[in-house]
């Protein structure tokens, strides 16, 4: 990771970034390759289909909101990678009503499976996506972060009610229909035919530290950084992410 002062939205995404980019990496190697074919199903406004495509990627993105896929095209632009960027409207339960099967060298799903009501349909999707040798990165809500940002919030009840739901929520207002164990995940990519090759926790501690801290300590930021990246890889820490990130490898 870089020493150089970083926005605070890159709490969200530095870890999972990281993980994908050297996946990416070495998909390309795999392939032969420099430009991957990339599916990035909700992609939303490009928070990693962008990235992607500075990388030299091509990526497409499905995602059911126009307005998610309208600011996608700006953002795109404004990066000046709108070639190889393209937009479709699409649900990733539908997906090869918009996209081809086995036509991807990568595969990403992220924080989508807590908003679709068949979860392992849609990872079988994702996985039938992708070409031989292909990588899914899946990164879905954890329970266990749910549970404990519930209880340090004071909000007890909460955290037992997320605890001991079905689908790991704390209460009516809760805004994720659906959360996920390591283990949950896990099952859902290996059970729809690929290896696991690494599971990461996300944002163990970012969405837990004050943000006046975070905002006004000099380096607390970086040294915040450091410290995800470094827990991580930790499977004690899992148990507590707000994130976990699964990354899946087709073998040939
Ligand atoms: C939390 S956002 C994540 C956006 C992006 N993947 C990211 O990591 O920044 C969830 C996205 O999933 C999309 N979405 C919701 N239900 C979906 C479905 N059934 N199939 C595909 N995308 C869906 C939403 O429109 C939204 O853009």
């Amino acid at each position: 990771m870089s020493d150089q002062p970083r926005p605070r939205a890159s709490l969200r995404t530095a870890v999972v970034w990281e993980v994908l980019k050297d996946a990416l990496d070495r998909q390309a190697e795999t392939v032969g390759r420099d430009a991957l074919d990339v599916l990035d199903t909700g992609g939303g406004t490009g928070n990693f289909a962008v990235p992607a495509a500075r990388l030299g990627h091509r990526v497409t993105v499905v995602d059911p909101s126009p307005n998610a896929l309208f600011a996608l095209e700006r953002r795109a632009a404004e990066a000046g990678v709108a070639d190889r960027v393209r937009g479709v409207q699409g649900d990733i339960l539908g997906l090869f009503d918009v996209v081809d099967r086995d036509g991807f060298d990568a595969v990403l799903c992220h924080g989508v499976l807590e908003y679709v009501d068949e979860p392992a349909a849609g990872v079988r999707n994702a996985v039938a996506a992708l070409r031989p040798s292909g990588a899914l990165s899946l990164l879905a809500a954890g329970l266990g972060g749910a549970v404990l940002s519930r209880a340090l919030a004071g909000h007890f009840t909460e955290a037992r009610q997320a605890l001991t739901d079905p689908a790991g929520r704390w209460g009516e207002g809760d805004p994720v229909p659906r959360r996920f164990t390591a283990e949950q995940l896990s099952g859902l990519v290996s059970g729809a035919g690929l290896e696991i090759a690494a599971v990461h926790g996300v944002r163990v501690f970012a969405d837990l530290v004050p943000g006046a801290l975070v905002d006004t300590e000099p380096g607390a930021l970086e040294a915040l950084l450091k410290l995800e990246a470094a827990v991580a890889e930790q499977s004690a820490f899992h148990s507590v992410a707000a994130q976990l990130h699964v990354l899946g490898e087709k073998r040939r």
